[in-house]
């Protein structure tokens, strides 16, 4: 028995923004943006509420699940872009996804959220409180940026990712989990008065590659595993160059690392749900693969997620 992904969804907005388009708003550039970060292009929802897309992808998550909304007990979404300061985020999803049965409510993580959500999900399950649990990463961050700051402007992209869990029958299971927040250092990367994200991107980039190297190797020697052994690494998609001296570091060969961030930028929450659903789309995904998830985000938080597929 074990925590097991039943069935996951995306949503991503129709609307594309690339470095070219972005050149035409502030003074940069598409080469800049691609050496210094991976990025390419980034959906911006135009017309999609964060609902909507938080809606789509727990739509087709519980699609591929079998599971009927009916069933989920429990419903958490993962956001910095709450729809409303209150209710949650999780409250209106319940309302438009007919989860009558659930309760919901929102993680607040910044690009960690997902990994602090399925922790969370991952207890209720093992202690017996919860039967199926939709998890879902969403963010606007379109609306968290200042569209004249290029130093971060032309990094975040909007997007939901969403899981189904349930305990179940089987090898599948969250094999080993470690999760950490350091209060002290949220000024490196916060929301301003304005709403806006500050970061100190140099300072932040050392503390990611640090930390996420630090838990992972925590969280493989907790579950007994080399990194050898790891199939898939899905890291949060914030800069392609944390991504590769990640793999550098851990020794683990960078093909094994999921990377979309050239088509989403940085869509924090919604990031490493995105991509395990590509990963699966994309058949680098199966069943029995162990897979490594590892995410840093303000507050400052991080932590890393090893699961049998
Ligand atoms: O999701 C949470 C986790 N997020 C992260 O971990 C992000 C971590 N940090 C980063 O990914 C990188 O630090 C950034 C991508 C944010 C920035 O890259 P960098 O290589 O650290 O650049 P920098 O901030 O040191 O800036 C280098 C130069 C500066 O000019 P000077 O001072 O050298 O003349 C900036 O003003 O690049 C300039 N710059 C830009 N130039 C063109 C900053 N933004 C831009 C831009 N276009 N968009």
């Amino acid at each position: 028995m074990g925590t097991t992904i039943l069935g996951t969804g995306v949503y991503l907005p129709e609307s594309v923004l690339t470095n070219y388009d972005l050149e035409k708003m502030v003074d940069t550039s598409d080469e800049w943006i691609t050496t210094r970060t991976g990025i390419k292009e980034r959906r911006i929802a135009k017309k999609e509420s964060l609902v909507l897309m938080a809606l789509k992808a727990s739509e087709e998550a519980l699609r591929r699940s079998g599971v009927g909304p009916e069933e989920i007990d429990t419903l958490v979404v993962a956001t910095l872009t709450p729809e409303k300061r209150f209710p949650s985020t999780g409250c209106f999803l319940q309302s438009k996804l007919g989860a009558s049965k659930a309760y919901a409510f929102d993680i607040s993580a910044a690009c960690s959220g997902f990994l602090f959500a399925l922790e969370v999900a991952d207890g209720l399950l093992k202690s017996g409180k919860a039967k199926k649990i939709l998890v879902v990463g969403a963010e606007k961050l379109s609306e968290a940026v200042d569209w004249e700051d290029r130093s971060t402007c032309v990094l975040f992209g909007d997007g939901a990712g969403a899981v189904i869990l349930s305990y179940e029958e089987g090898e599948s299971d969250i094999l080993a989990s470690r999760m950490y927040s350091d209060g002290n250092l949220w000024d490196i990367l916060y929301a301003d008065n304005c709403g806006f994200i500050k970061m100190k991107g140099r300072e932040l980039f050392k503390v990611a590659v640090r930390n996420m190297e630090e838990v992972c190797r925590e969280v493989l020697s907790m579950a007994g595993v080399s990194p050898r052994e790891v199939d898939l690494v899905v890291p949060h998609q914030a800069n392609v160059r944390i991504i590769n001296a990640l793999a550098e570091r851990l020794g683990i060969d960078r093909e094994k690392f999921f990377v979309n961030i050239h088509k989403y930028g940085n869509t924090s929450a919604a990031s490493i749900p995105i991509a395990l659903h590509e990963a699966i789309e994309e058949g680098k995904l199966k069943r029995g693969d162990l897979v490594l998830m590892t995410a840093m985000g303000g507050g400052l938080t991080w932590g890393a997620t090893l699961l049998r597929f």
